[in-house]
């Protein structure tokens, strides 16, 4: 206040002595609009750059019981800073941290190889298949920070440049089970759940049994393959083809499709998008879709990978007529016919 006290005379130093109260007042105004117009404008810069996401969850209706809400939220962007490295040039660059929520041979291995195909992203793999990181929720928590400070190392690590990180998480390991502190984490961190699942179980079942009767006949010259990458690997592997329990396969497809939908319900808080392995199959925009829900530069993304069982679902299972008649009639009775 001293400095507002002048001689001036009378006069002004009657005005002189009035202007240290309105003084303060006029300057907080000042930066109390400045401040508002800076909020504003710092909101309008990251809506347009983060953009808003609609879920498809329509699409998600149409083959399952399976629902959910349409979300918009924000994506979060970060700035680890790894314990292990220096993002170096890229220090300035965000990260976007997801998780792809998945169930074993529903393409996720597939659809990982094509993410880590973009130069900026890393996707490392399935990390809780170790039985150690996910035995209790410390540490899943212990190996969720590693990973989403860049501290995580795996053949998909693009360490300084990563614009989004992650990793994919089977339901049953441990997914489900801690779902409430898997989904406060996410919350709190801003990790994006990405949902690949199937629209055809019955076309997964195959899959399943197919693979884990090869982890004993080790069909391709004496070696288990879950993935293969030439069309003759794919037909070695199909000419396997499985027995189907058909007493039991109502209720198996059912508990597929009910664990589909728990997850979707217990992460319906979380940010999140539903992507179908088929569509990531027939439909090119699918892929765009995924790399905009992850807000990095839409990039045409390729595998080597080679799909197993192709054509008509008759050919993979040995006991087809048995099936067929099971699901005749049924909800089910869709799932018989080829989709792609
Ligand atoms: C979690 O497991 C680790 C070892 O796997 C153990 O050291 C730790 O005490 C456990 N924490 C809780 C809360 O059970
Ligand atoms: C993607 O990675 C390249 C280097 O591979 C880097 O120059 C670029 O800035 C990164 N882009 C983003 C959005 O992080
Ligand atoms: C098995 O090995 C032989 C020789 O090494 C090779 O020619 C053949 O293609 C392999 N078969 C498969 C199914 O990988
Ligand atoms: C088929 O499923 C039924 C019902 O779950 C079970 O009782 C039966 O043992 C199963 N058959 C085979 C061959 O696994
Ligand atoms: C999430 O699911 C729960 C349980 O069904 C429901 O009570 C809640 O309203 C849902 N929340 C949102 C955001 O959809
Ligand atoms: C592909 O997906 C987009 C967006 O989900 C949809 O609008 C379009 O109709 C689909 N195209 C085909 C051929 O199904
Ligand atoms: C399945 O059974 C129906 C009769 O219920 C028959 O018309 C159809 O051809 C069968 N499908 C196949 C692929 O065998
Ligand atoms: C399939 O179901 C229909 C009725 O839904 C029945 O008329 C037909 O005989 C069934 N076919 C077989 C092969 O069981």
């Amino acid at each position: 206040m001293a400095e507002f006290i002048c001689l001036f005379g009378k006069d002004s130093a009657a005005i002189v002595i009035k202007q240290p109260k309105k003084s303060p007042l006029f300057l907080r105004m000042i930066v109390l609009v400045f401040a508002m117009v800076c909020g504003l404008y710092i909101c309008s810069v990251c809506l347009k750059q983060f953009g808003y996401v609609n879920l498809q969850s329509s699409q998600l209706v149409q083959t399952s019981p399976i629902d959910s809400h349409s979300l918009r939220f924000v994506t979060r962007i970060h700035y680890p800073k790894p314990q292990t490295f220096n993002r170096d040039e890229c220090g300035h660059n965000p990260v976007r941290y997801f998780a792809i929520l998945s169930m074993q041979r529903s393409g996720s291995g597939w659809f990982e190889t094509l993410l880590n195909s973009h130069n900026n992203v890393s996707s490392n793999g399935e990390i809780f298949s170790v039985l150690d990181r996910r035995k209790n929720i410390s540490s899943i928590i212990q190996t969720l920070d590693r990973v989403y400070n860049l501290d995580w190392f795996t053949s998909a690590s693009k360490n300084e440049c990563s614009a989004a990180i992650g990793f994919k998480w089977m339901l049953n390991q441990g997914l489900m089970v801690n779902h409430k502190e898997i989904v406060d984490y996410f919350n709190r961190r801003g990790v994006s759940a990405i949902f690949l699942f199937r629209r055809n179980p019955l076309r997964r079942m195959v899959s399943v049994l197919a693979n884990s009767y090869d982890r004993y006949a080790k069909l391709l010259n004496g070696t288990h393959k879950s993935h293969v990458h030439s069309p003759e690997e794919a037909d070695a592997l199909s000419r396997y083809k499985p027995v189907i329990n058909s007493t039991s396969l109502i209720h198996d497809l059912q508990e597929t499709e009910n664990s589909a939908a728990k997850a979707l319900e217990y992460f319906n808080t979380t940010r999140h998008i539903v992507v179908f392995y088929e569509d990531l199959i027939t439909n090119q925009t699918t892929l765009k879709q995924v790399q905009e829900f992850l807000n990095i530069p839409v990039k045409d993304l390729s595998s080597r990978q080679v799909k197993i069982h192709r054509g008509d679902l008759s050919d993979h299972i040995k006991n087809w007529e048995d099936i067929n008649k099971t699901l005749n009639g049924t909800e089910y009775e869709k799932y018989l016919r080829a989709d792609y």
